[in-house]
């Protein structure tokens, strides 16, 4: 049997495309892997009248360890996001979004290396909503209102905000393994809890708590206002290190950092819970490119490389990257979007398996 049993989820757009010429890198690694490839999205519907269905998550389940292509979520259909599905599914709390600068992808900066640890299940993204101008919607504004806690304009839609205890202690937690795991110095709480004292004041209540039980780890604690954090990220990038945020200020920073080293092409990720870790890159289907092997896989691959660690494979990871790195720095076998960025012209650009192939040359 081999060593490792990974859920391989292909995707749709370009997902398949990305997929496989990062199952070509891995195997190239020389790493034993078996892949369980299992198909969710649009395209399943017909067969299985779900896009996520039961043997997917049974996949994942067994084999704890799976990694994605996007998954487009239709407009219109009814169903909600496969990728939210999954994350509930599994309770895959944290979303590991590692922004670090290589050499020869045109960014902005060179001297980025950082770790947003971004809470996956709660605050404005826990989907309780109120349509406006509905009976629910006007009785929720006539509850706040004879609470004495606020007058809501009857013309309003609401999005509730929850934010926990249990979900605040389990991802500042997470953050300082993850920061202890892999040689980091410091872990930054983010919020506005100066204005939003019950939800993001909380959050960095309890970020404060388990700070001082891991005072004896050596790394050191801040927090910071996540406007604040913006700006400084774009002025100082090289100041920040792990990075722990609630859901909605995770997605938007973490964007943010994409874009500080070249973009959404460049982006790895991972959904991880106590159980299970579902990696993927940051980036969606990018339909308009689906078929036409020219989408960048290198936020694919750099998800691997997160499997690989989290699989134990560290040098099979570091190989990995390595390739990358040599690769881009030499600017000739990349994918359009490094062209245009770095060059500020397509010409010359190579499709999604010739890069993939320039990789392996270079393990
Ligand atoms: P997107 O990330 O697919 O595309 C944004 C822009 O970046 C487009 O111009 C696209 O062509 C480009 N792009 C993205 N990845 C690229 C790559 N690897 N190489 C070169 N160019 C790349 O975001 P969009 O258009 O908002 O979403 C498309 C679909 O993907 C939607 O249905 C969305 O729901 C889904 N999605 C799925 C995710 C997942 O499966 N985890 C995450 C984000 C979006």
């Amino acid at each position: 049997m081999a060593k490792h049993l990974v859920t391989l989820i292909p995707g749709d757009g370009i997902g398949p495309e990305i997929t496989s010429a990062m199952r070509r890198v891995v195997e190239a690694t020389g790493v034993d892997i078996e892949w369980d490839v299992v198909e969710a999205g649009a395209d399943v519907m017909d067969k299985y009248g779900t896009p996520l269905p039961d043997h997917v998550i049974e996949s994942i389940r067994k084999n704890k360890v799976a990694i994605k292509g996007p998954i487009t979520t239709p407009v219109g259909t009814g169903f909600r996001s496969v990728n939210v599905a999954l994350r509930k599914a599994l309770d895959l709390y944290t979303n590991l979004r590692p922004a670090f600068s290589i050499e020869g992808t045109g960014a902005r900066y060179d001297n980025v290396d950082l770790v947003i640890c971004r809470e996956n299940t709660e605050d404005l993204y826990a989907g309780i909503e109120f349509e406006q101008g509905t009976a629910d919607a006007a009785e929720l504004i006539q509850w706040v209102e004879d609470k004495g806690a606020g007058t809501i304009r009857p013309d309003s839609g609401i999005s509730l905000k929850p934010i926990s205890v249990t979900g605040s202690r389990r991802i500042v937690k997470f953050a300082f393994d993850y920061a202890i795991a892999n040689g980091r110095k410091k872990v930054t709480a983010v919020h506005k809890a100066n204005i939003l004292k019950h939800s993001d004041g909380l959050f960095l209540k309890v970020a404060r708590e388990v700070a001082e039980e891991y005072a004896d780890s050596g790394i050191e604690f801040e927090d910071y206002i996540v406007d604040a954090t913006c700006m400084q990220l774009v002025l100082h990038p090289e100041w920040w290190d792990v990075l722990a945020l609630p859901n909605l200020y995770g997605d938007i920073v973490s964007d943010l950092c994409a874009g500080l080293i070249g973009g959404l092409g460049m982006a790895p990720g991972a959904n991880i819970g106590d159980e299970c870790a579902v990696f993927e890159p940051v980036h969606g289907s990018a339909p308009k490119y689906t078929g036409k092997d020219m989408a960048n896989p290198t936020a694919e691959i750099l998800s691997s490389v997160l499997m690989l660690n989290h699989l134990g494979e560290r040098e099979a990871g570091e190989r990995v990257l390595r390739a990358v790195r040599t690769v881009l720095a030499a600017g000739e076998r990349v994918t359009y979007d490094i062209r245009r960025t770095r060059f500020g012209s397509t010409d010359g650009a190579v499709g999604t398996q010739s890069y993939a192939d320039a990789l392996i040359e270079h393990l």
